[in-house]
């Protein structure tokens, strides 16, 4: 999808979308879908965590990621204007932000490639139930003019096909006015699952502090 926008969140970003707890993560095989440029898997592994990540655009050398990331930045700035402008992640300007966790991932996606794996929904690459908890982050619901209402359904069953436990955030469309047209219909396919939506304490840029949470019902 040439129009997602080719930015990246953090470490601590990532937490608050999700909710994380160290402990409740400790040991776990984590698969990060769409992880595009977020420094996530890179800061996670540092910390001793299992996490990979998944994208379409791991086919490409780090070089052109880089020059991909710069043009985003140029969309970023001429999409949101003014709008973004006085928005600080932790006390840092947006874009000098985003610029550093492109950084951080630009480091670790040279120096252990195996950690980033091409791929995209919804067919993955991996088996069935490698992992036991899959994150996805502002790709889902926030694109949902671009894809269809299928293709959600579909990404969400491959995800609980790889992972016993799908979070994704957020669950707001890109404008951020209200909850995606797509969740009421998500949440009814997958009603013989547990599911329920969460708040977070994130809404930096997207103005939404709610999380999808999808499980299989132990029996
Ligand atoms: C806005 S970025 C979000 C990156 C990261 N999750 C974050 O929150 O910082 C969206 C990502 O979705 C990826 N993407 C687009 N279509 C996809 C698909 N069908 N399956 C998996 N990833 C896809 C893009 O390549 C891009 O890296």
């Amino acid at each position: 999808m040439k129009s997602v926008l080719l930015l990246g969140r953090g470490l601590s970003e990532y937490t608050d979308m999700f909710n994380l707890k160290d402990d409740e993560l400790a040991g776990k095989r984590i698969l990060d879908c769409a992880a595009g440029v977020s420094s996530f898997r890179s800061e996670m592994n540092r910390k001793g965590f299992d996490v990979t990540a998944v994208d379409p655009i791991y086919s490409r050398k780090p070089d052109e990621l880089e020059a991909l990331a710069e043009e985003s930045f140029k969309r970023h700035r001429i999409f949101h204007g003014d709008f973004l402008s006085g928005i600080k992640v932790k006390g840092v300007p947006l874009e000098d932000y985003r610029r550093a966790v492109f950084r951080k991932f630009l480091s670790d996606y040279r120096e252990d490639p195996a950690g980033y794996i091409a791929g995209e929904l919804p067919h993955l690459p991996f088996s069935d139930l490698q992992f036991d908890l899959v994150l996805s982050a502002n790709l889902l619901f926030l694109y949902e003019e671009k894809l269809s209402y299928r293709f959600h359904v579909e990404a969400v069953r491959e995800m609980l096909r790889v992972g016993r436990e799908v979070r994704i955030f957020p669950v707001t469309n890109i404008h951020r006015r209200r909850r995606s047209i797509y969740l009421q219909g998500i949440m009814d396919e997958f009603a013989d699952h547990e599911i329920l939506i969460q708040r977070v304490p994130y809404h930096e840029e997207t103005g939404c502090n709610e999380m999808l949470i999808i499980k299989s019902i132990e029996s």
